[in-house]
């Protein structure tokens, strides 16, 4: 039986954090759930620890890792992803905001753990929450899709630069994911729900599952190889 790592992840009370959460635990992973709120309560279930924290507050991040201790595997999952316009309308301060959560706030968590495990010697592991919007334009989601392009050009930043320290850094990049919130937005059977699916040739959206189980892998010995890469979880949607 390996070691328990210690998993932390953030945005771990969102729909998609919460199950990526209980897959750590079930592989018997310590799990910390950071969030800006609700994350003890998201963790109770998980025999794990909650977190709260903003990810977009170097100091806040600072004192939380020293609360946590050693990381070995760190979760970029928190974003902003209701924040949308088209180009013609979306106001500069919104597109601001989406930037300072998706990318700025992914930029922080990854330097100040990763520095922590360079400092202790340690290999560790980042897997950040991109999206294949960053590849397949949406019309209206263009602010939220340039953060999740930079968020791949961030997971092969860090990749590069890391791999000499024993540390990988990869991204999983979902298309639509029926979290309950997406599912009380637009439930099965409405427009804007078949509208998604029609784009998907495997027929179906994402359960919060199929992106948790592609996140454990890419943390797991068995990804000991792979650094650097952004993983499409979209049954086949950047195909078409
Ligand atoms: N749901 C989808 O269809 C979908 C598709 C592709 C990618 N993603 C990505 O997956 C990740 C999780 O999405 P989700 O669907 O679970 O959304 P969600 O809104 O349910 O969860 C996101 C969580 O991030 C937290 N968060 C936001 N700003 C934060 C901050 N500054 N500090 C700490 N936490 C913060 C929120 O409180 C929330 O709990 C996001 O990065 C999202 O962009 C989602």
């Amino acid at each position: 039986m390996p070691a328990a790592r210690t998993v932390l992840i953030t945005g771990g009370a969102g729909g998609i954090g919460r199950a990526i959460g209980a897959a750590f635990a079930q592989g018997g992973d310590s799990v910390v759930l950071a969030d800006l709120d609700g994350a003890e309560e998201a963790a109770k279930p998980l025999g794990g620890r909650g977190i709260r924290l903003d990810i977009t507050d170097e100091t806040a991040i600072s004192a939380a890792l020293d609360e946590v201790g050693p990381v070995d595997v760190l979760v970029n999952n928190a974003g902003l992803l209701s924040v949308h316009g088209r180009l013609l309308d979306l106001p500069g301060a919104d597109l601001l905001r989406i930037l300072s959560t998706n990318v700025h706030g992914t930029f922080l968590m990854t330097q100040l753990v990763a520095r922590r495990m360079v400092e202790r010697g340690e290999p560790g592991v980042v897997v950040n929450l991109s999206s294949i919007g960053g590849r397949q334009p949406t019309p209206g989601m263009g602010g939220y899709e340039s953060s999740k392009a930079a968020v791949d050009a961030l997971t092969r930043w860090a990749a590069i630069e890391l791999a000499e320290h024993g540390i990988r850094v990869n991204a999983v990049a979902p298309g639509p994911v029926a979290t309950p919130m997406l599912a009380a937005a637009m439930p099965p059977g409405s427009p804007a729900h078949d509208a998604w699916v029609a784009r998907i040739p495997d027929g179906r959206m994402a359960a919060v599952e199929d992106v948790a189980a592609a996140v454990v892998f890419l943390a797991s010995p068995a990804a000991a190889h792979i650094t650097g890469t952004s993983l499409p979880v979209d049954g086949g949607q950047l195909l078409t």
